[in-house]
């Protein structure tokens, strides 16, 4: 499938060809023989703290640097993390991703990479949360992560002790070399096991939507990914809207759908095509962890992690996942979130190859007829009061979307 064929097509039907092209393309690798992890014991009877009432927001390693990884750019991205603003901003979680591990010691303790982590990762922990961070670290519920490092299976509770004891906030445990086992079931005694070691850790679920996982991963993680890894391209992104957005039910606060780490700035997507992502994550209520250099971010890419309006959209204390509600045929759709203050988040969004214009009438989005304060959070200016009649050719609030771009605004009833 050419990026030419994919211009062409409708989004729906991209939607429906890169499902099936990604699944395809998926399935050998993360399917493996080996045996079960050991027997989940007793549930823990401690009670769940609240560990994400909101979307946690951070940065992980891999959509950048893959298994290039070391304590030299953990160290650089922290500094670079409070220095840009992003800490401010509320990205909190640094989280290596895969690839830190090697091998298990004699003792079965996890080793991490002695030449890339030479300071070890208690001392990495520490200099994280020095500078007022949260520490996160990967791993698989299988017998080998999806770069064939050693996973958790048989060692859930001495992996939680080790990584309580190294000062983890929060854990990625992904799927690979696991597709026989029971994912309700394993994760839920690989969070028990974390209950066990005493320390709230976030725990990241990553079984990429195989098992269902908004039916039964609230409670057991406080995020879960829904769809196959994403690409720094529009036609991943696109796909992703759509696998995302049929789950909005199942999202609120202490648990959330999770379309994938953020790929803007990582320079394959335009200006509005990172912008359009980060807008559709904010509306989706989806966590936002950065995938991009920290430490070698353009203006750009800077105006789009670093704006404070649409991160408060991602982040309202409401904590419901937005959804589409206006779909039109021809390759646009409005998008709205309902936001705690009585405002309304709406997001309008362009796949086609054109400009489009396109409308909102304040019924479809649950804002009595009349007067509404409008905000544009790109722009980051007011655009006045207007008025809606609900008479059809009277006025109504209408934009002009650039070709893949979005326009977002926050509107306020009655002012
Ligand atoms: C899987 C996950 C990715 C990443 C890699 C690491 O593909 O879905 O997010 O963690 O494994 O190997």
């Amino acid at each position: 499938m050419t990026g030419n064929t994919l211009k062409k097509m409708p989004a729906a039907a991209i939607a429906v060809t890169l499902v099936a092209a990604v699944f395809t393309a998926c399935g050998p690798g993360k399917t493996a023989k080996e045996p079960a992890a050991a027997a989940p014991q007793a549930a823990a009877t401690a009670p769940e703290p609240a560990l994400a009432p909101l979307p946690p927001m951070g940065f992980n390693t891999w959509n950048k640097f893959g298994c290039e990884v070391d304590e030299t750019l953990i160290r650089q991205t922290a500094d670079a993390m409070v220095e840009t603003g992003m800490l401010d901003a509320g990205y909190k979680y640094l989280v290596i991703d895969d690839c830190w591990q090697v091998d298990r010691g004699s003792d079965g303790r996890i080793i991490a990479d002695p030449k890339r982590f030479a300071g070890g990762m208690k001392a990495l922990a520490d200099y994280v949360h020095g500078r007022g961070l949260l520490f996160g670290i990967y791993s698989d519920i299988g017998p080998k992560t999806c770069a064939g490092r050693p996973g958790a299976a048989g060692y859930f509770d001495l992996d939680a002790a080790t990584y309580a004891e190294w000062g983890v906030d929060y854990i990625k445990v992904d799927w690979c070399n696991a597709d026989d086992l029971d994912a309700p079931k394993e994760y839920a005694s690989f969070r028990d096991a974390l209950r066990r070691a005493g320390r709230p850790i976030v725990l990241s679920i990553c079984e990429w939507g195989r098992n269902d996982p908004w039916t039964w991963a609230k409670g057991v993680g406080q995020l879960w990914r829904t769809t196959a890894d994403i690409g720094d391209n529009w036609a991943s992104v696109v796909w992703i809207i759509g696998a995302n957005s049929r789950h909005a039910d199942a999202a609120g606060p202490g648990g959330w759908n999770d379309p994938d780490m953020l790929e803007v700035g990582n320079g394959g997507m335009t200006f509005d095509e990172y912008k359009t992502h980060f807008s559709l994550w904010a509306i989706m209520a989806a966590p936002l962890m950065a995938g991009n250099d920290l430490r070698a971010m353009t203006e750009e890419t800077k105006s789009i992690l670093l704006n404070k309006e649409v991160i408060a959209v991602d982040q309202d204390p409401l904590g419901v996942q937005g959804r589409v509600i206006i779909e039109r045929g021809y390759g646009g759709q409005v998008w709205m979130k309902p936001l705690a203050d009585g405002s309304k988040a709406v997001a309008f969004v362009n796949y086609t190859d054109r400009e489009l214009a396109q409308y909102v009438r304040w019924s479809q989005i649950d804002i009595p007829a009349g007067p509404a304060k409008v905000r544009d959070l790109w722009a980051h200016v007011d655009v006045g009061i207007h008025a809606d009649t609900g008479r059809h050719y009277d006025e109504r609030f209408e934009v002009r979307v650039p070709s893949h771009g979005v326009v977002m605004v926050r509107i306020w009833p009655g002012q």
